[in-house]
């Protein structure tokens, strides 16, 4: 695989937290930690990823301010336009400036019955509208017991990716849905092993080049304490934070993972 150097992301996934007025003062406070702190911005790419709702407010002071984080959504229709009561085309989400959007979240797939051939035809909407995919994969509890850990996120990835080009810009990110929420992070080993298992699918599914740059993130329980044991692994190229980005201060410090003893 040709070696290239990946800018590492942190992206902060909010969920169904905080209203257009929280976030305002959440991305406030996490610009202002970041700028006392002396981060420097090109180290680690930053991107958050507030309610739909909240979009519009907080591209304006991003622009506004000139903070240097990436917006992104946390979902969009397989739609461009039409009779789609409640969906969000890919097309506005272009519009207020998001960069990314987040496709195929466990949350997704268990609550909102999202099969894989729903996640792949999200994945090409993402990109018909210029959207970079952040594509969630990740195996079960039951998953692991039955199948090991990479067994179901593969074949997720596989489904999800068919058919996308090969100088595609996408993001993959490991989710081993038992460690999302539950205060117990899979283990730097075990991110490492999969996060490597799903560049080889990358290879095989999009090509060589794309293997190369494309970013694969762990989530699932990331907190300032465990962040740089991730980001030491070789085929683990930043992190997606859910609880932990709600939260300025743990967020920050998570950002400024290359500051922490040992890495
Ligand atoms: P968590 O969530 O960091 O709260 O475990 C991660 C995610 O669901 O993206």
């Amino acid at each position: 695989m040709v070696a290239v150097t990946r800018t590492p992301l942190t992206a902060g996934n909010w969920k169904m937290n905080l209203d257009h007025l929280q976030a305002l003062a959440l991305v406030q406070k996490l610009h202002w930690t970041l700028k006392d702190a002396k981060h420097e911005d090109g180290s680690v790419e930053v991107a958050i990823f507030p309610p739909f709702t909240d979009l519009r407010t907080v591209q304006t002071l991003i622009d506004a301010d000139k903070i240097p984080f990436a917006l992104g959504a946390q979902d969009l229709s397989a739609h461009t336009s039409g009779a789609y009561t409640g969906e969000v085309s890919g097309a506005f989400l272009a519009k207020l400036d998001c960069r990314y959007v987040i496709i195929g979240h466990s949350e997704r797939r268990e609550y909102h019955n999202e099969t894989d051939e729903v996640v792949a035809a999200k994945v090409q909407a993402a990109l018909t509208h210029g959207l970079v995919p952040v594509v969630c994969v990740g195996e079960t509890a039951a998953d692991l017991e039955e199948f090991g850990a990479s067994a179901v996120p593969v074949g997720q990835l596989r489904i999800a990716l068919a058919g996308v080009p090969a100088d595609a810009d996408i993001v993959v990110a490991y989710e081993p849905v038992w460690a999302i929420g539950s205060g117990q992070a899979a283990t730097p080993e075990q991110a490492q092993d999969v996060c490597a298992t799903l560049r080889t699918v990358v290879a095989e599914v999009v090509g060589e080049d794309a293997a190369a740059r494309t970013r694969i993130l762990y989530g699932g329980s990331v907190k300032s304490s465990n962040i740089a044991g991730f980001m030491r692994e070789p085929d683990v190229d930043g992190a997606l934070v859910g609880g932990a980005s709600l939260v300025a201060d743990e967020f920050a410090a998570i950002i400024r993972y290359q500051k922490h003893v040992g890495v």
